[in-house]
Parts: C-alpha cells; sequence; structure tokens
C-alpha cells in the first residue's frame, strides 16, 4: 500500500497539461487547451485540456480523467504503476516497502548501480552520435553506410544511432576522461578486459552503432554492426545483460513504437535493428524487433499491454519460417490473434520496404497479410503428399497449435476451417483439441507474474468499461454529480442552508434511487464528509481521489464542452447566461429530471405489476395498481410542467 499522503503529493505535482503535453501538441483555445486525441483517429482537434481543473476530456471519443489516468491509459499502466511513472517524472520519492536491513542495502546498491550504469549509458549514447556526425572517420564511413542504406538524417537522429572508431582505445579514453569509472564501464559491456594481460579495451571498434532504448526511451543497451563480413567476428555485437538490461524483456523499438501499437490496436513484429529502422521512416511506425532471437515470454507479455493483435513479418527462407513457427505458437498461446506476412525470397522488411518504397509496402503488408494457423496448416499440409503417417502427424501438429489458442471460440472457427484444408472430419479434430486443451490446463501452474498481468489489465478494461459506459450512461445521475460538485457548498434559501442539504432532502423525501455504481459511491463519500460541519465540497478532492474510476468520472462530468469558435462563444453568451450565475435553477431542473426519471422507473414497475395481477385474476389489486398508475401519471405531468416553468422562468 503507498499512503493517500504520497498519492497526493503525485496528484499535486502532477500538471495536466505537462503531461498530456508529452503526447499531445496542445493549443491554446480560451481557458483551455485543445489538441488532436491521442486515443483515437480524427483530424479536427476534440481532445480537450482544462489545466484549471486539472482534467482532460476527448469530446470525440469520450476518455476523461486526471494526468493518472491519461498515464494509464496512455502507457498502458496499472494505477499504482501509473502513479510511480508519475513519481518519477516530478522526481517525488516513491515509499520503500518494509524490508530488512540487508535487503535495503542490496536494494540500494543495485538502484545505484542503475543509475550509474544509466549516467554512463547516457554518455555512450551522445558519443557514439557525436563521433557519427563530427569526426572525419565517423562522417566518411558511419554516416555514408547508413546514407547508402536510404537513412535519412532525420531517421538517424531519431534513433540515435552512432559510430565506434577503428582504434583500441579511444571510446574508453574519452569516457575515462569523462570521469566516468573504468569498472562500470566494464560492466556495461562497453570495455572489454583481456584477462591474460589485464588489458582494457573498447568493446565496439570500427562498426556503425545502434541504441537499444528502455520503454520509456532510455539507452540502456548497444549494438554494433560490422562493415564488411568478416568471418571472424559476428555481424553484430551486442551488450551483455547488465541491471539495467535483460535482453528476454525488451523490444527492439518499443519505445518510438508504442504510440502507434495503441493506436492501430496492431503491432508488426520483425526480426532486425534495421527492418524497424527503416519501416518507421516509411510512416509504419508499430513496428519492433525480437532482435533475431526467438521469442520470449517475457516480450510476449510486454506485447500484451499494448494490444492483442500482433502480426509477424518473415524474411523469405522456408527453413527459417519453420524454425520459427514455435515462437509464433507462443502468440497465440498468450491469447493473441497472429497474423503472418512472408517477403519473397532473400528479401527481408527493410530490404524490401527500401526496394518498393513505403506506399507500396503498406500496400503488400495488407494483401499477403494471412492467419498464421491456416497458413502454418496450409505450409504443414504442402509436404505431406500421400504418406498417411505424415498425414497423421500434420493433423496432431496443426491441433496442437489451436489447441493453444485460450479462447474456445476462436478455437473452434480454427478447427472448422483447418478440416476443410486438412479434409478431415471436423468432430475429430475437435475431439483430439478437448483432449489436449484438458491436458494443458493440468500442467499449467498458477504463475504470479502472470495473476498480477491479469490482474492489471483486469483494472484496465475497469477502466475502459467506466469510459465506455460513460459515453451512454444515465446522464442525469452524473448531471446531479456535476451540480453537488460545482454547487454543494453554496447557499440555497432559508430553509436549505446549502444547496448539498436541499439536494439530499429532495432525494430522500422522493425516494430517489442512484443506480450509477461510481456516482453514488461518490455521493455517499461527499454526506459522509458532510458529517463534519465544517467540510466544504470541493472539486478537487475528487478529481484527485485515490480510486481511478472517480477520477476519470470526475473529470468527464466537469469538463465543459470546448468552445466552438470565439465568436460563437460570444454569441452564446448574449442568449444564455453562463450556467454558473443561474445556479439555483442548475440544480432544480437537474433535480426534477432525476425525479422525472424516477417516476418513469416507478410507471414501469407498477406496469409489470398490474399485467401480473391481471393475469393471477387478483380483480382488487389491479385496481389498486391502477389507481397508482393514475396518481403517477399525474405526478409525472407535474413534474414536466414544473421543468417547463423552471427552464422558461
Ligand atoms: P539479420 O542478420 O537479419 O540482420 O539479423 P539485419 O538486422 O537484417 O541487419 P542488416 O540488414 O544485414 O544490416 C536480425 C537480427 O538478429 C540479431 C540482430 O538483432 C539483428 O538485427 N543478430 C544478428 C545479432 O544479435 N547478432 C548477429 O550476429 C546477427
Ligand atoms: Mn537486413
Amino acid at each position: 500500500m503507498i499512503p493517500a499522503s504520497k498519492i497526493a503529493e503525485i496528484n499535486n505535482a502532477a500538471r495536466v497539461e505537462e503531461v498530456v503535453g508529452e503526447y499531445v501538441n496542445l493549443k491554446k483555445r480560451g481557458s483551455n487547451l485543445i489538441g488532436i486525441c491521442p486515443f483515437h483517429d480524427e483530424k479536427t482537434p476534440s481532445f480537450s485540456v482544462s489545466p484549471a481543473k486539472g482534467i482532460y476530456k476527448c469530446f470525440g471519443c469520450g476518455k476523461a480523467g486526471n494526468p493518472v489516468n491519461f498515464i494509464m491509459d496512455i502507457e498502458q499502466l496499472g494505477y499504482i504503476d501509473a502513479l510511480k511513472f508519475l513519481a518519477e517524472k516530478y522526481r517525488i520519492e516513491w515509499p520503500k516497502q518494509e524490508q530488512t536491513p540487508e535487503q535495503i542495502t542490496e536494494e540500494k546498491r543495485r538502484q545505484d548501480e542503475r543509475e550509474r550504469l544509466q549516467i554512463v549509458n547516457n554518455f555512450a549514447e551522445r558519443y557514439f552520435e557525436d563521433v557519427l556526425w563530427n569526426d572525419d572517420e565517423g562522417k566518411l564511413i558511419g554516416l555514408s553506410y547508413f546514407e547508402e542504406r536510404g537513412f535519412r538524417p532525420e531517421t538517424i537522429k531519431k534513433f540515435k544511432l552512432g559510430f565506434a572508431k577503428d582504434s583500441w582505445d579511444h571510446f574508453t579514453n574519452a569516457a575515462t576522461g569523462a570521469g566516468h569509472n573504468l569498472e562500470l564501464l566494464i560492466n556495461g559491456g562497453l570495455v572489454k578486459r583481456n584477462d591474460e594481460n589485464n588489458k582494457t579495451y573498447d568493446a565496439y571498434r570500427n562498426r556503425v552503432m545502434f541504441t537499444i532504448h528502455s520503454i520509456s526511451g532510455k539507452p540502456i543497451a548497444f549494438a554494433g554492426r560490422y562493415l564488411v563480413k568478416d568471418v571472424k567476428s559476428p555481424k553484430y555485437v551486442n551488450s551483455p545483460e547488465t541491471v539495467l538490461y535483460h535482453k528476454s524483456n525488451e523490444l527492439y523499438g518499443l519505445f518510438f513504437a508504442k504510440q502507434s501499437i495503441s493506436k492501430n490496436n496492431l503491432v508488426y513484429l520483425v526480426e532486425g535493428y534495421t527492418d524497424v529502422i527503416t519501416l518507421h521512416q516509411a510512416g509504419i511506425e508499430n513496428v519492433v524487433a525480437s532482435s533475431g532471437t526467438s521469442l520470449t515470454e517475457g516480450q510476449i507479455k510486454l506485447l500484451k499491454r499494448f494490444t492483442e493483435n500482433v502480426c509477424v513479418l518473415y524474411d523469405g527462407d522456408a527453413a527459417g519460417i519453420k524454425a520459427s513457427l514455435r515462437g509464433t505458437d507462443m502468440l497465440l498461446e498468450a491469447g493473441l490473434n497472429v497474423k503472418i506476412v512472408l517477403f519473397p525470397d532473400g528479401e527481408d522488411p527493410d530490404s524490401y520496404c527500401q526496394k518498393v518504397g513505403g506506399e507500396q509496402f503498406g500496400n503488400y503488408l495488407s494483401d499477403a497479410k494471412q492467419d498464421f494457423v491456416l497458413f502454418k496448416t496450409n505450409l504443414l499440409m504442402q509436404d505431406v503428399g500421400n504418406d498417411p503417417v505424415k498425414r497423421a502427424e500434420c493433423i496432431k501438429e496443426v491441433v496442437n497449435s489451436i489447441s493453444k489458442i485460450p479462447d474456445v471460440f476462436k478455437r473452434s472457427v480454427f478447427l472448422h476451417e483447418a478440416a476443410k484444408i486438412l479434409n478431415t472430419d471436423e468432430q475429430l479434430l475437435i475431439n483430439e483439441a478437448n483432449k489436449n486443451v484438458r491436458d494443458n490446463n493440468k500442467k499449467q501452474p498458477v504463475d504470479q507474474q502472470q495473476l498480477a498481468t491479469i490482474n492489471r489489465l483486469e483494472a484496465q478494461e475497469q477502466l475502459l468499461n467506466v469510459a465506455e459506459e460513460l459515453k451512454n450512461n444515465d446522464i442525469q445521475e452524473k448531471d446531479l454529480l456535476r451540480v453537488i460538485l460545482n454547487y454543494g457548498s453554496k447557499p440555497y434559501n432559508e430553509n436549505f442552508t446549502t444547496v448539498a442539504s436541499y439536494i439530499f432532502h429532495e432525494l430522500n423525501a422522493e425516494d430517489v434511487i442512484l443506480t450509477h455504481p461510481i456516482v453514488s459511491k461518490v455521493i455517499n463519500e461527499i454526506l459522509e464528509k458532510l458529517q463534519d460541519p465544517l467540510y466544504e465540497i470541493s472539486t478537487a478532492d475528487f478529481i484527485n481521489h485515490s480510486d481511478p474510476l472517480v477520477t476519470v468520472l470526475v473529470a468527464d462530468v466537469l469538463a465543459a464542452e470546448p468552445e466552438i469558435s470565439p465568436n460563437w462563444s460570444k454569441k452564446i453568451d448574449e442568449i444564455i447566461e453562463p450556467i454558473g450565475h443561474n445556479y439555483k435553477q442548475d440544480v432544480d431542473s437537474c433535480l426534477i429530471r432525476l425525479q422525472l426519471r424516477n417516476i418513469d422507473r416507478l410507471i414501469e414497475e407498477n406496469r409489470k405489476v398490474i399485467a401480473d395481477e391481471e393475469q393471477n385474476g387478483n380483480i382488487d389489486q389491479v385496481e389498486i395498481h391502477t389507481e397508482v398508475h393514475m396518481h403517477l401519471i399525474k405526478k409525472r405531468a407535474d413534474l414536466a410542467h414544473k421543468t417547463l416553468t423552471t427552464i422558461l422562468k
């Protein structure tokens, strides 16, 4: 648990315009800021930020909230992780869990090492870039290499590509000269030490350099590619595992891709660094690389935070494809929808895109895209021929893949399709698959980390549901909340000192039941707080509430429609008085609308009772309830009349 005071501290520090401003280009419009919504596709801006209230709302897709909600949504983080994210941004110390002294020292040591290595990596990234752009050797060899490969200067800068000189100690000298510790440089894999003579030397020599960034854009590792084919050394020299870099938990390019992945709800998975860069340059930004090795669980989990749709771009050769089928099965197992695109022999996504150009490449992706399960079925079938043993093996293999799909509906669709391709009885496949599923379930241990992921995903889903609900929710109840939050502590009349006391009296007297779970939660909290006679209702308390579901709702309710145009708003002001000036009228009409809805509900319930009693032949009851009906109808008419006069008053 993190203390409420910490949450408050983070909420107070986080300025909505700063947090949102890192992702959205905001322009001033009246007292608000406005920009293109990052959560849905739009051309004219309908995403509005109110620095004064500390909230944002998109009038196109309905997303709303405070800075924490924004980070949850855009970074796809759970509540606590979003708070942590903001704490880091605003340099607020994150509370440590209670630990033993040894744990604290160990944790502190690791944290220190991470921070120190980060500083070293920051230096190295800048150094390699600096050599590429400013050193004669760098320009002549490195920069012209990248240019030859078709990388434009802005692309080279964006991905922070660099160059390592053909020297044993130029980097080491520059780094130690700038005060960086030699042991740390060795730990980070930037400098190597020869065990025999204890001499140190630069790890990267005469190579073009790729920086590997963390999900938040920090340089955590490097890869250097040789310039001429050389049997003695590998094509790429990569950083070793360090406190900052766990290869199996990183995806190259994710930092640059994450927004586009969310927006397109799709990620392209490629093999190499250069594939990512070229596709990016061609405007396809939702692309990441597994960096040659087969996919790991950690990488798949990472992807799942952003989308459930993966499209794997395979290099041409068949042997390679067969080898990577297993890795792709893991994607199915994780519940992802998997598509695949093959390239002509000898081409990888980078070379093909450079060859045909971005536009044609994009068309190729959509034309050549096929479903992975069906692709695999076809591929395996090609080798079967007339051999019955091979055929049985093929069926088994295909069913195996399909059994890994967690969703039962998707499974049955695939079994149906596969039966057609395999030219076999569907029921046979279904039985086989069911057996597999049962076996798989038995084998699966409960993975704590997986559980945590599920919990987080559920929390996010809840958030999404609320956002969804907000769009077609209960307007009257939300309006009630708006009125209470805005005017609750203002005076009402001689009988009711405050608007809130009047509202609560009316709600009670009229037996109004609130059904929106979060509206009622907030209203109950307000009631509780009002036990303290000195309490004044303040919107800020709820905009920065500790429950993210509450903050989403409150932001939605409090966000004012953006002004249509400066001239228009002036005209509107002349016609209608700003709502705040006539708040009592606002309160009255809100209550009447709520009562109307309540009566409608009672009428509906009563109608059902009448129908039931009629069916049972209880004439007495029918009469009584018919009377109730007349009474309700009259009351409704009175109320409706009152609404008219209230509005016209
Ligand atoms: P590729 O050999 O396909 O390289 O390896 P590439 O990325 O297409 O590079 P270019 O186009 O020839 O310049 C795919 C990925 O496998 C990893 C790298 O991440 C590479 O991008 N790899 C490959 C290594 O880590 N080490 C190697 O020696 C080779
Ligand atoms: Mn390549």
